[in-house]
């Protein structure tokens, strides 16, 4: 698949057209920002992580019915993905509370919520990606009822999913963000984007230890070691690196009893 022009350029990757109108190559960048771009770095090898941490996870939710937008990973740095025009609300999925949400509602750090927690906000960078409620989705139309409640459950369902994947990893999905758009062929609803260390909270089971793009944000050093570090518990980094990995405890043994 030929690469055409490029069609968009965000914070951390970039979209290119392809000879087909309805595929586009998503190319995963190191470059990192944190605070509505107001911290910046490049962190390198991050690109290639989350290229492979996305399309293990995508292709892993396509295999339970979650309609994404990957075709298929082509290199290091970019993966062939379906065309959608984004839906421009971040959704939020919460099990433990930390970050915006126990600034700005005073919940207590660590908290573990009776059942996961949604969230809305609007994708918009001047005004600071805002918190939004159901009704203003509604109300300006960004979406429809029946649509939002696709959505609504598909985000819980992708949540049960990826908790299952990384407890079974030692690593607490602490929370995530996902985005959704509409494909250019027919209008249907997929998730698109990605899911990496980067759009989720990922914390060792035993220490809490965070494996995420926290570590940037809060300047807690080894975000690429943290992101390689998911990497190697999935499974999937098989490439010798030259980056020393840290250590980090192993994941509890569980002794599995045999039938006889
Ligand atoms: P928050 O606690 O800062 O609102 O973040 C909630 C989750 O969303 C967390 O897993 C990080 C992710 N996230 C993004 O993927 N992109 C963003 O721009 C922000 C603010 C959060
Ligand atoms: N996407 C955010 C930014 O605007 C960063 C974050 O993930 O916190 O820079």
């Amino acid at each position: 698949m030929k690469k055409r022009k490029k069609l968009y350029e965000g914070k951390a990757k970039i979209i290119y057209s392809t000879d087909d109108k309805n595929l586009v190559i998503q190319h995963f960048k190191d470059d990192a920002t944190a605070f509505n771009n107001q911290k910046r770095a490049t962190i390198e090898g991050k690109g290639i992580l989350n290229n492979r941490i996305s399309e293990h996870i995508l292709s892993s939710l396509s295999e339970i019915g979650i309609n994404n937008h990957l075709i298929k990973r082509l290199n290091m740095r970019e993966q062939l993905v379906e065309l959608v025009s984004i839906i421009p609300i971040e959704f939020v999925i919460r099990n433990i509370a930390t970050g915006s949400l126990t600034k700005r509602l005073g919940i207590e750090e660590g908290t573990i919520l009776d059942y996961p927690l949604i969230e809305y906000c609007l994708k918009n960078d001047k005004l600071g990606d805002p918190i939004i409620s159901r009704e203003h989705i509604l109300n300006f139309k960004w979406l429809n009822t029946i649509e939002l409640d696709l959505i609504n459950e598909q985000c819980l369902r992708i949540n049960d999913f990826l908790q299952g994947i990384f407890r079974g990893v030692g690593i607490k999905l602490v929370d995530f963000k996902v985005e959704f758009g509409k494909t250019k062929s027919n209008d249907k609803i997929i998730l698109a984007d990605e899911i990496s260390p980067d759009t989720c909270r990922l914390w060792d089971h035993q220490t809490d230890k965070k494996l995420d793009k926290d570590r940037f944000r809060k300047n807690l050093g080894n975000v690429v070691e943290s992101y390689q570090e998911i990497a190697r518990r999935l499974g999937i980094l098989h490439e010798q690196s030259n980056i020393r990995p840290i250590k980090f405890p192993k994941p509890i043994a569980v002794k599995i009893k045999k039938n006889k």
